[in-house]
């Protein structure tokens, strides 16, 4: 009798222990982990200096609650902010909470302008979260299917097409435009230069909130801090969690200047959100990330990982396209629901299959040529016999 609810479906299989971009089973079978936990363990596995802040930090204090100041927090903030070129933060336990915080921030900037009926832009194959609000702001229909009603004030326009997003901001209130750049679960698809260019010129216009996702996109995972920096635009709210943490569940919602005045002391908080543990924790994440160059890192694997593939595939009538910005990867094939990511776990290689038939790849940040190498080489080796 298996007592958990039936909301996942695992493979049949657990790990014992990782270390660094590995995993290895009970019977001591060795994987590389090219999926970080869904994008969440960029340092690796069991990363030494991550383990230890955990034990002291554990061995001092684990939580206090925000009635009491948390230096930790506030040195966490202070870096986070000077990563992103934000100037506050808010903290909490994930992903969706990041972006709910996003929401309500949204919800007071268009009460604050006694805006009627306002409503957040979202885009086709989004993913923003699970909760309710943000499953309304997701537009992946599978995954809002039974769980209607979903709540009001959020508008789908189309990804990469800055028109159709001209055109609902022409028809309606809108108090923000909520986006993943690169969109993770939708099947890795990367926005155009332009197209953020043009969002972010009418937000400001419009005096618009532009909510950048970078929940799986952030901490370096596309060779910058955040995928927004490669475009060259600074948003008005930044959401963040996955690899934050590199484990330790954390989320944070940024803003900046105009968004910093919004909260006022008892609009919004979160009692595990921002505890002396999980700060510690990030804090290190930010130092080595910084100390290892671990963005350059990013850029350049992820750079060399897609030109290989691309090479390697280009003859391969099942490949229909391989994209991705740094280490943040996708492989679209022709077939879906395949058994692509039974057998490449068959050959040592952990990846995922997302949005039915794009297989993603997003290794440890830590990654080297080598074990790129690996991956290429056993992926490559599957998908011939597709
Ligand atoms: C872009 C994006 N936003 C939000 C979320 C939700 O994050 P969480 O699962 O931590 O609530 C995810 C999760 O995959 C995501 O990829």
């Amino acid at each position: 009798m298996n007592y958990l609810m039936k909301n996942y479906k695992p493979l049949p299989i657990s790990f014992e222990y990782g270390k660094g971009c590995y995993l290895y089973s009970g019977k001591g079978a060795k994987y590389f982990d090219a999926i970080s936990g869904i994008g969440v363990c960029g340092l690796g596995h069991s990363n030494n200096q991550i383990t230890k802040v955990i034990s002291s930090q554990s061995k001092k204090l684990l939580h206090v609650s925000n009635l009491f100041n948390i230096k930790n927090q506030e040195q966490l903030a202070k870096k986070i902010c000077k990563i992103s070129k934000m100037d506050s933060a808010f903290f909490c336990n994930s992903g969706s909470e990041a972006n709910e915080t996003a929401i309500k921030l949204a919800r007071l900037h268009a009460n604050n302008k006694k805006i009627k009926n306002p409503k957040i832009i979202m885009f086709d194959k989004s993913w923003h979260g699970r909760t309710i609000a943000t499953l309304s702001a997701t537009g992946n229909k599978a995954v809002r299917k039974g769980f209607e009603p979903v709540i009001n004030g959020f508008l789908e326009c189309e990804f990469n097409n800055i028109k159709s997003v001209k055109q609902a901001i022409n028809k309606n209130n809108i108090s923000a435009i909520m986006i993943e750049i690169v969109q993770g679960e939708g099947g890795i698809r990367v926005a155009n230069k332009d197209f953020i260019k043009n969002i972010r010129e009418i937000t400001e216009k419009k005096d618009i909130l532009l909510i950048v996702d970078e929940v799986q996109s952030g901490m370096g995972r596309t060779g910058k801090w955040f995928s927004y920096q490669n475009y060259n635009i600074k948003p008005d709210i930044v959401t963040c969690a996955k690899g934050l943490g590199n484990g330790v569940p954390i989320g944070a919602c940024l803003g900046n200047k105009k968004v910093s005045k919004l909260f006022t002391p008892g609009s919004h908080g979160s009692t595990f959100g921002g505890n002396p543990l999980v700060c510690a924790v990030s804090s290190k994440v930010i130092d080595l990330i910084q100390r290892d160059n671990l963005n350059a890192n990013s850029k350049m694997i992820g750079k060399y990982i897609i030109s290989q593939l691309k090479l390697k595939t280009s003859k391969m009538d099942v490949v229909k396209e391989v994209r991705g910005l740094g280490l943040m990867i996708g492989i679209e094939i022709k077939k879906q629901n395949s058994n692509i990511v039974k057998d490449c776990f068959e050959k040592g290689l952990i990846l995922n299959l997302t949005s039915g038939n794009v297989i993603r790849l997003l290794p440890p940040l830590i990654i080297t040529k080598n074990q790129a190498n690996f991956i290429i080489k056993k992926l490559c080796e599957v998908l011939k016999n597709y």
